[in-house]
């Protein structure tokens, strides 16, 4: 896919991988992008930014908190009254915070499952749109989960198992789906960490255990996020870690992991 005239929404773009990914999409010839972030100030610093080195009317910021239906919609149908020809969507806001799970399932699960139906909802053939991409960013932590960040691991799996089933329906709705798997990248979201888990885990365990993970610039996951839009088939998964290039992973099927369970009850009884 040419990024060239091409228009985008990205949420969670004031801040962070997102903004920097809406940068990258604006170098890449993008006609125009959409942020939709809650972060009022960081939004209108970031869109000020962006219209300085890529000239009036190439980004827009509309404040929206994406865990809000009514939000969310609303500002989807201004972003649409925008850009009527939307060709992708980067579901990219993301919290980091064990104490706040309810929130945390919001904005990282439901926003995205939300984001993708009302992008399907404009975009899909199905419903007479031209087709599109969608981009969900997930995280490594769904291919290898951490323990110290449990239930944030379980809300990128659910990003990656939904987002890996609804590929299926591409040939039907024109929109491709993709998926990005970042690993460790430094950005407010993973600082501090340890006063975000939950009480049970020591803040000793975190501190021993997370910097063995290597980091990456948010540059880094920016720029294999725009070449997955440019090269990924539909379903295509990428990890970008370690400030590495990226490359792509298959999920195999559970049968490979088949464990007939005498062997279990073997180990168990050797103790
Ligand atoms: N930083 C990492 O190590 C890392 C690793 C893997 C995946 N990720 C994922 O990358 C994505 C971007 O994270 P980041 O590291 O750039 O974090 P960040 O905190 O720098 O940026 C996240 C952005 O999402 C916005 N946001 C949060 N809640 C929102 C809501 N309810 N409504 C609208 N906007 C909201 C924030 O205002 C912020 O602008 C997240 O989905 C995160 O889970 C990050």
């Amino acid at each position: 896919m040419q990024i060239k005239d091409k228009c985008a929404l990205v949420t969670g773009g004031a801040n962070g991988i997102g903004f920097l990914c809406v940068k990258q999409l604006l170098e890449h010839g993008a006609k125009c992008v959409v942020i939709v972030d809650q972060e009022k100030s960081s939004g209108i610093d970031a869109v000020a930014k962006l219209i300085k080195e890529f000239g009036k009317d190439r980004a827009v910021f509309l404040a929206c908190d994406v865990t809000s239906e009514v939000e969310f919609t609303a500002n989807f149908k201004r972003a649409i009254e925008i850009c009527p020809e939307l060709d992708i969507l980067v579901n990219n806001a993301g919290i980091l915070n064990e104490k706040r799970w309810e929130l945390m399932i919001d904005v990282n699960y439901r926003a995205v499952v939300r984001g993708t139906l009302l992008a399907l909802d404009y975009m899909g053939k199905h419903k007479g749109g031209k087709g599109g991409t969608i981009l969900n960013v997930a995280s490594i932590t769904r291919l290898n989960t951490v323990e110290e960040i449990p239930i944030y691991s379980g809300t990128k799996s659910a990003v990656l198992g939904f987002s890996l089933g609804i590929k299926s329906f591409c040939e039907k709705t024109g929109v491709r789906i993709l998926a990005i798997c970042p690993g460790f990248t430094s950005t407010s979201l993973v600082s501090e960490i340890q006063k975000k888990c939950l009480d049970f885990i020591d803040e000793e365990r975190v501190s021993e255990t997370l910097p063995k993970y290597p980091t990456q610039p948010a540059e880094t996951v920016a720029e294999a996020i725009v070449e997955l839009i440019e090269k990924g088939e539909n379903g295509a998964t990428w990890v970008i870690e370690g400030n590495e290039p990226p490359y792509a992973v298959q999920i195999p099927h559970y049968s490979t992991f088949r464990i007939p369970i005498e062997t279990l009850l073997l180990h168990q009884c050797l103790g």
